[in-house]
């Protein structure tokens, strides 16, 4: 149905669609309000409304509540709404913006109080501080590529997985497995990150994608310690960064993440006293920071020597972990235990 048949009027002029437009933004404004800030007649306004209402495709407008408009905050300011643009009305008609406005007096706009607001409730939650115990953290053996052995984890439950598989020629095949297991365990808009090695990327990407529920998102980079550099001496590369492939399932609503991460930069956060190939815990610690909040919930399902599961914890995430090895789930199991004080 097109916009004229809508508001019963035969043909919309330029200056009635401009009114209809503002209208759907701020209906709870007075014709003459409305008619001042678009420099029309309040008869006009007055007539626009009347055959939005009639049309009955108004309704959610019409029965809109409006008790910001009797928040002291537009009391005191009135002749404000008529300064606004459709985005400012849409912010200010939110209560918490009019009471952050009250307290901030300085603050005249309510596009820059809505800004400032999320700023502040992004770091409160960063900020949280939330006490785990150890059946906030559960370790299990499994191979990723069977996906029925992770029944024990609720679908749709996991805020952030990182995995770091092997690296080899099995790549692929293992990280098929992650793809289809961590898009059924990720809640929707949660990301899947995954540390690779160079030779097998393509493969990788490839597998990765399998499960139609995963997209790739970015690449991010991560400068290595000092003195960690790998050599790759059949392809005569010596590896400076490590590579993590960013995947999301549907779309991404996160904070905005930079993909060069200066860090590790001490020389001896390559942990490799717990696994062969542990992965560098300022890495693993500062993703966790950058994609998840305290109290959230982490997944890797290559757990290893458990590099991940303890900089989860200590960070206050929850924390899943599978490995086909059971003597590197014997070794996390250890790890994490000595975190929450005990002995064995
Ligand atoms: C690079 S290591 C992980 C190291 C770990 N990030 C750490 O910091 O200690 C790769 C791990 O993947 C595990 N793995 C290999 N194939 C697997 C599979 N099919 N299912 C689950 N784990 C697997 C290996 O046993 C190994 O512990």
């Amino acid at each position: 149905m097109c916009v004229e048949e809508v508001v019963g009027i035969a043909r919309l002029t330029e200056k009635q669609k401009k009114i209809q437009e503002y209208l759907k933004t701020a209906w709870e404004l007075s014709d003459r309000s409305i008619a001042r800030i678009l420099g029309v007649s309040h008869s006009t306004v007055g007539l626009v409304r009347q055959e939005m209402k009639k049309s009955g495709q108004f309704d959610h407008l019409c029965n809109d509540d409006s008790e910001w408009m009797n928040h002291p905050y537009i009391q005191a300011n009135k002749g404000l709404l008529e300064t606004l643009n459709p985005r400012g009305l849409r912010a200010i008609k939110r209560l918490d913006v009019l009471d952050y406005m009250m307290t901030h007096p300085q603050i005249k706009s309510p596009c820059v109080a809505q800004a400032y607001l999320e700023r502040e409730k992004r770091q409160k939650r960063k900020d949280a501080r939330v006490v785990l115990n150890i059946n906030d953290v559960d370790i299990r053996v499994a191979d990723v590529r069977q996906v029925g052995q992770f029944d024990w984890i609720r679908d749709n439950s996991v805020d952030l997985c990182i995995c770091d598989p092997p690296w080899g020629k099995s790549s692929p095949v293992v990280c098929e497995g992650i793809s289809k297991v961590a898009a059924t365990k990720l809640r929707d808009g949660g990301s899947l990150l995954v540390l690779v090695g160079g030779s097998y990327l393509p493969d990788v990407i490839t597998a990765l994608s399998s499960d139609k529920r995963l997209r790739y998102h970015w690449l991010l980079t991560c400068k290595l310690p000092q003195g960690s550099p790998a050599s790759v001496s059949w392809l005569k590369v010596q590896s400076k960064v490590r590579l993590v492939l960013w995947f999301v399932k549907g779309k991404y609503i996160g904070d905005i993440v930079a993909d060069y991460i200066d860090r590790p930069t001490s020389d001896n956060t390559t942990d490799k006293s717990h696994h062969e190939w542990g992965a560098p815990e300022e890495l693993v610690s500062e993703l966790i920071r950058r994609f998840t909040d305290p109290g959230d919930t982490i997944a890797d399902f290559t757990v290893g020597g458990g590099t991940t599961a303890v900089s989860s914890v200590l960070l206050g995430r929850r924390f899943l972990g599978t490995d086909i090895d059971a003597e590197a789930i014997k070794t996390t199991m250890r790890r994490v235990r000595r975190l929450f004080g005990y002995t064995k």
